[in-house]
């Protein structure tokens, strides 16, 4: 049975950007599914207040998006669930150096795993329900996509994979799904960014100043939202780096 309250997946929604994302699909009226994979207190939290605003709009899953085979059971039971799928938002992502000489298969299979592999795979299996709604993805790219972060080259070509995949979903689910992408700037430093470093890179930024979590989130809503007309775009937000 499909309820009449409009479902969105999240993943990686427990922290930081996804948490944001989520926060705002919510306050539009969307019922949220907050995929998580080690960050079950922090989802279990968001969920909570998210639930105390409005009962019954916001459950946790659990999914290492690795494996193919807990995507699949992962769509399978929200699925049984909701009986519907309106929108997806491919956020989660691994994010490390990996410096050319040193790269090992198993640093390559997590980066290309959570960046490219895992949207194709949980887009393919959430294609039918999002076809029957006319249902919209949104992948969270990077601006490092386009021109490679310095000693990041694994993570830089899987998310350079997702704008790709963002392009060619949009033509093979057209006309029922609309496939779009953010590309954030800096927004949320690593917990191990110094304050030296930050001061550096916000130098470099035409709008000099950090992003914040809330101009992905609510990029991701114009897409979600009011944006019928537009598919296989990515909208950089980033204060103009990527013009530097
Ligand atoms: N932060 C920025 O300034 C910035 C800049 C450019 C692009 N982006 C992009 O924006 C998105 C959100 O950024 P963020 O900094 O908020 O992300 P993040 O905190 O680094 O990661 C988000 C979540 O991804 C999940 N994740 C990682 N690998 C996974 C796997 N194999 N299976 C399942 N979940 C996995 C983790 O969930 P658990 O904690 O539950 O394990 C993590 O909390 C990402 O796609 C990122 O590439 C961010």
């Amino acid at each position: 049975m499909s309820g009449h309250q409009k479902i969105a997946l999240i993943t990686g929604a427990s922290r930081r950007i996804g948490a944001e994302i989520s926060t705002t699909l919510h306050q539009a009226g969307y019922g949220v599914v907050l995929h998580y994979r080690q960050s079950k207190a922090c989802a279990d939290t968001l969920a909570t207040s998210l639930n105390a605003k409005r009962a019954g709009s916001a459950w946790v899953v659990q999914a290492d998006l690795q494996s193919v085979a807990e995507i699949n059971a992962m769509l399978g039971a929200l699925i049984a669930r909701h009986g519907r799928l309106d929108v997806l938002i491919n956020n989660a992502s691994s994010f490390y150096p990996t410096s050319v000489g040193k790269v090992d298969e198993e640093q390559w299979d997590e980066l290309f795993g959570s960046n490219l592999k895992a949207p194709f795979f949980l887009s393919q299996a959430a294609a039918p329900a999002l076809q029957k709604k006319q249902g919209c993805i949104v992948n969270i790219v990077d601006i490092y996509a386009k021109r490679s972060l310095p000693d990041y080259p694994v993570y830089s070509t899987a998310k350079a994979g997702l704008l790709a995949l963002t392009e060619t979903l949009a033509k093979e689910l057209a006309p029922n799904v609309r496939v779009n992408a953010v590309s954030p700037g800096a927004i949320l430093w690593p917990d191990n960014k110094t304050i030296e470093s930050v001061d550096a890179v916000i130098k470099r930024i035409p709008l000099q100043r950090q992003g914040q979590a809330s101009d992905i989130a609510e990029t991701v809503l114009f897409l979600v939202q009011q944006a019928a007309y537009i598919t296989g775009q990515v909208i950089a937000v980033d204060g103009g780096k990527g013009l530097v």
